[in-house]
C-alpha cells in the first residue's frame, strides 16, 4: 500500500498578492500531475490541511477543480487557514466528511486503520482537540486488535524548535500523547502545519510533518526564530507500507529529475 500525503496547498485566488508571490494553485497542478504520472502511484492521497489561504469560498472552488484532477481517491484534512464550513461545502461528494460536527474521520478497507482528526479552532491559528475528539480517537484505536493505526492531523503534538511555529501549536498535545501512548497498534502520526519535513518519537509512536507543495518555512530555531518562508522546492511524503517492512516514509520532489546514471544502461548522457 502507498499513500501519497501533501499538505499546506494554501490555494489562493489569482488576484491575491500570495498567489502572485507563492503560485500555490499551479504549483498544486504540478503536484497532481507528478502524482499522477508517478512510477510510484499510490493508492490513495491525503492533504494534510491548510488546503486554502484565507478561508474564503472561492479559494475552495480552485482547490476543487485542482483536487478532481487527482486520479486516485483523495481525503482532505483541514488546518487553521480552513473553514471548515466551507470546506463542507465545496466537497458535498467527499462523503467521508461528517455532515455535522468536527471533521474526523475513518478510512477502512486497507491492511492500515486511517483515522484523521480536525484541529481546527474557527479563525485561530492553534490547533485543538479537546475531549470529545480524544474519547472518539481513543474509541477508534481501541477497536484495532492488531491492525496498525495511523493518525492524520494538521498541527503535530510535539515541539518541533522553530519557536514561532511552535507559539502556533497544538494547545491540547500532551493529552493526544496521553491518548496514544496507551497503544502499541499506533504505527504513525502524520501531520503538516510546519512546511518542512520533521521528525519526533512522542507516546512511542514517530510522528512525522509534511513539507508544503507551495512554499517552506525558513528552518530558524531557537531563539533565533523570526517566522519567514522559503522557495525551497515543493516537496510531498509516499508513506511505504507492506507486510515486511512496516510503514517506511519516502519524501519526493514535486519534480522529475533526468537519471544521471542505472545498471542496466550505465552512464546516461545529456
Ligand atoms: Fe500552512
Amino acid at each position: 500500500m502507498l499513500i501519497a500525503q501533501l499538505s499546506d496547498t494554501h490555494i489562493a485566488v489569482p488576484e491575491d498578492e500570495f498567489s502572485e508571490l507563492y503560485h500555490p494553485a499551479e504549483k498544486l497542478r504540478n503536484a497532481v500531475r507528478h502524482v499522477n504520472a508517478s512510477v510510484n502511484r499510490p493508492d490513495i492521497v491525503f492533504l494534510t490541511g491548510d488546503l486554502v489561504n484565507s478561508a474564503k469560498a472561492e479559494e475552495y472552488v480552485i482547490l476543487k477543480e485542482i483536487v478532481a484532477e487527482f486520479e486516485m481517491p483523495v481525503y482532505l484534512l483541514p488546518g487553521n487557514h480552513d473553514d471548515c464550513t466551507l470546506l463542507r461545502k465545496a466537497f458535498p461528494n467527499h462523503d467521508y466528511l461528517p455532515s455535522s460536527g468536527t471533521l474526523n474521520y475513518v478510512v477502512d478497507g486497507w491492511p492500515l486503520k486511517l483515522i484523521a482528526l480536525d484541529t481546527n479552532i474557527h479563525g485561530k491559528p492553534q490547533g485543538h482537540l479537546g475531549e470529545a475528539q480524544l474519547a472518539w480517537l481513543e474509541e477508534e484505536i481501541s477497536k484495532e486488535a492488531a491492525r496498525p493505526v495511523v493518525i492524520l492531523l494538521h498541527h503535530p503534538p510535539f515541539k518541533t524548535g522553530l519557536t514561532s511555529m511552535d507559539a502556533m501549536g497544538l494547545l491540547d498535545m500532551d493529552d493526544f500523547v496521553d491518548v496514544i501512548s496507551r497503544y502499541d497498534t499506533v504505527e504513525r502520526v502524520l501531520c503538516g502545519h510546519l512546511h518542512r519535513a520533521i521528525q519526533k518519537l512522542a507516546g512511542g509512536t514517530l510522528v512525522q510533518t509534511c513539507p508544503s507543495t507551495s512554499h517552506q518555512v525558513r528552518l530558524l530555531l531557537g531563539d533565533n526564530n523570526e517566522l519567514g518562508t522559503a522557495f525551497e522546492p515543493p516537496e510531498y511524503l509516499l508513506h511505504y507500507w507492506n507486510e515486511d517492512s512496516g510503514l517506511v516514509t519516502h519524501s519526493d520532489y514535486v519534480k522529475e529529475y533526468d537519471v544521471a546514471w542505472t545498471l542496466k544502461d550505465g552512464v546516461k548522457k545529456a
